[in-house]
């Protein structure tokens, strides 16, 4: 994925919004030692995590973190050839405010990369007799509506009632494109995939603030899909299949 924006020796890299710094690794990695990849975000905590993460790593000596916020980056106008952002423009209140930030702060010619929307991931048959069909549908769309009234809004929302490609316009991006890739996997699932897998069921069969956006039926049935001693125990099953599709908007300032 990263890969496709092919960043090579010699580019400056942002990576807004780091996280727990997995894509900023996968971007440092083409560079070359004397380049450094910027990463910035606004948990103390995790920032501590990944300089420790980082510390014996000789890609580690390739990143630069740094506490700062999205809407407020720390960096000289034109800096990098390339910024990107994952999964962190849907926590701002004023998201063209935050966009106009990174654009700031991109060469000319160079991109903005954002990864946001793409297609909810999916893993149980629709046959599967205990839910009935649809029930795939059923937990995007507890998913889409448990997003929008917990994530979305924090501090002053500003309206933008535009998808992810008019933003990049809108902020000043030219040759504005997206690509999504499918992310596919089938049993033997591995221990990691399994936990990824448990866990989003597990959150939508027990805890109380997911209340209401499924039906008590259907997390009845996820309650016996994630527990190992039922017939019904989702890993006993070997017709599993997952699938998710993961978006990634780019654009390019006009030189
Ligand atoms: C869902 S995580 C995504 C992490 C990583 N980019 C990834 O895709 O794995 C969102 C991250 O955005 C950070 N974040 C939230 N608001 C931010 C802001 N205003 N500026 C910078 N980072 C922010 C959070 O601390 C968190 O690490």
């Amino acid at each position: 994925m990263v890969r496709w924006l092919s960043p090579v020796p010699g580019n400056r890299i942002l990576d807004a919004g780091c996280g727990t710094a997995g894509f900023t690794q996968l971007l440092a990695e083409p560079l070359g030692d004397d380049d450094h990849v910027d990463a910035a975000d606004t948990s103390e905590h995790l920032l501590e995590f990944n300089r420790s993460r980082f510390a014996d790593d000789p890609i580690g000596k390739r990143i630069q973190f740094h506490e700062a916020p999205i809407q407020d980056l720390p960096f000289e106008d034109e800096t990098f050839d390339l910024v990107w952002t994952s999964l962190a423009l849907h926590h701002l209140a004023d998201r063209l405010s935050g966009v106009r930030e990174l654009v700031r702060v991109v060469t000319p010619g160079g991109r903005l990369a954002i990864r946001e929307g793409g297609i909810g991931a999916r893993f149980m048959p629709t046959t599967m007799e205990l839910t009935g069909t649809g029930l795939n549908e059923r937990l995007s769309a507890a998913m889409e509506r448990w997003f929008a009234s917990h994530v979305h809004f924090e501090g002053d929302a500003v309206p933008y009632p535009y998808g992810w490609t008019q933003l990049l316009r809108d902020a000043g991006m030219a040759d504005v494109t997206a690509r999504t890739f499918i992310h596919e996997f089938l049993p033997p699932f591995s221990d990691e995939q399994q936990q990824f897998l448990i866990g989003g069921l597990t959150r939508w069969a027990t805890d109380e603030s997911r209340e209401g956006y499924l039906s008590e039926k259907d997390r009845s049935a996820l309650k016996r899909l994630i527990d190992p001693d039922d017939t019904e125990y989702v890993f006993d099953r070997p017709d599993l299949h997952f699938i998710q599709g993961i978006t990634i908007y780019v654009g390019q300032k006009p030189s």
